[in-house]
């Protein structure tokens, strides 16, 4: 008997190594991409306008851009049932979560879903504080692919171990979710979450606002260029699988043409998760139009998963490099004033620098690139020599540097 016993013991630690905690890997190699309900319609929603969404996402060609993603937000919930599991709002969401499920996934996209680590969410829905293996359970059988998980009602939760609860129980019902946490960076997540984690926020809310602070009573919402100036220090936090979050895209949600092309430009240069905000169902041609830029979103969607580097501020002129596969940049002017449009001349060889992060060299001196503008979409000849720029307000120039042979007439 005690043999039996000593043998048992030994399989058990045997096994623990394998029964290690881990989240889902290879979910988010590159930064993940779709659309959010909360900056457009905040506790405003239902199954219609998801399923209207769901629908836009395959005609406008989002989907096979990339945006696969379709995240319901805060707001969804019903109450628990007599056993615990969580329920969806009965009158908002009347065919249910599954039914909504099949439907987006018959679509060729995934659905996300939204809770909280606390006793209840930011809009005072039923939190998932003592109940995480069994939501984990319930949003596994409905067949759900993306948790975004809040910080609302959280007084005396530890930040890891409710995070990496969460995680566990994902896992243990063992449906591949994608794990985003939303603590606004309180607990500074990029030292600690990597294997907790597949993207986390840096910063508390975006709002529709290009450049400004929103304040509300106890607490603040940032514009574009405040989150932007946040995520400075944090770039050799994020790579493939891991990524700092910047919170979701206001393009669309009444900034400017300018702006919205500058937004898009900045989330793609530091790797951000590329979650639209906006009513898809509703948006101006040029919305679409910078929604759907490929080659930006390829520049963000980049294999190498190097966030981007501000290298160089003067007046209101910030530049940006970001490294990309097969030794080639995404190099970018961002004009940060409101009124003034700037003409500059770009001296390539005062660039010549090393990104310790991604141990990588742009070497303007030793090799010529080829400038491909990626909002113009013309190629503009190559680095060997100065190139004179117009950059308007509150706008960009973003630039491909490659370094393959040209084809065709100079
Ligand atoms: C928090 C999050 C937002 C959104 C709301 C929902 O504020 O940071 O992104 O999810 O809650 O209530």
């Amino acid at each position: 008997m005690r043999k039996i016993t000593v043998i048992t013991c030994l399989l058990a630690l045997l096994c623990i190594p394998s029964m290690k905690a881990q989240k889902f890997e290879g979910l988010a190699l590159t930064p993940p991409m779709g659309w959010n309900s909360w900056n457009k319609f905040a506790c405003n929603i239902d199954e219609t306008i998801i399923r209207g969404i769901a629908d836009v996402m395959v005609e406008t060609g989002l989907r096979d851009a990339g945006y696969i993603y379709l995240n319901i937000d805060d707001c969804w919930h019903g109450e628990r049932d007599s056993l615990g599991f969580i329920q969806a709002d009965p009158v908002k969401f009347p065919s249910g979560i599954k039914a909504l499920a099949d439907y987006v996934h018959s679509k060729g996209l995934k659905l996300g879903i939204y809770s909280d680590a606390g006793r209840k969410t930011c809009g005072g829905r039923p939190g998932s504080f003592g109940h995480e293996y069994q939501d984990a359970l319930q949003y596994a059988k409905w067949g759900i692919d993306y948790l975004k998980y809040d910080w609302c009602e959280t007084q005396n939760i530890n930040p890891i171990g409710a995070y990496n609860l969460m995680r566990d129980a994902l896992h243990a019902a063992g449906r591949p979710i994608l794990f985003s946490m939303c603590e606004w960076g309180n607990s500074k997540p990029w030292t600690w979450a990597k294997n907790t984690g597949h993207l986390w926020r840096t910063t508390g809310d975006i709002t529709n606002c290009f450049d400004c602070v929103s304040r509300h009573p106890g607490w603040v919402s940032w514009g574009t260029m405040q989150i932007l100036d946040m995520q400075d220090t944090l770039r050799k936090y994020a790579g493939p699988g891991h990524w700092n979050d910047p919170d979701m895209l206001e393009v669309g949600n009444g900034l400017t043409d300018n702006q919205n092309r500058a937004h898009f430009t900045m989330w793609s240069m530091i790797a951000a998760p590329l979650i639209l905000g906006n009513d898809l169902r509703n948006m101006t041609p040029a919305t679409k139009e910078v929604i759907l830029n490929k080659e930006v979103i390829a520049i963000n969607q980049d294999p190498l998963g190097v966030q981007g580097l501000k290298f160089l501020a003067a007046d209101s002129l910030e530049y940006w490099l970001k490294p990309l596969e097969n030794d080639e940049w995404a190099f970018c002017i961002l004009n940060r004033s409101k009124e003034t449009v700037i003409n500059t001349t770009i001296d390539w060889q005062k660039f010549n620098l090393y990104d310790d992060v991604s141990d990588k060299s742009t070497a303007f001196d030793s090799k010529v690139y080829n400038i491909r503008n990626l909002w113009t979409k013309k190629e503009e000849g190559n680095t060997a020599s100065l190139k004179k720029v117009t950059i308007p307000a509150q706008d960009v120039v973003l630039y491909r540097l490659n370094v393959k042979p040209k084809t065709g007439k100079k």
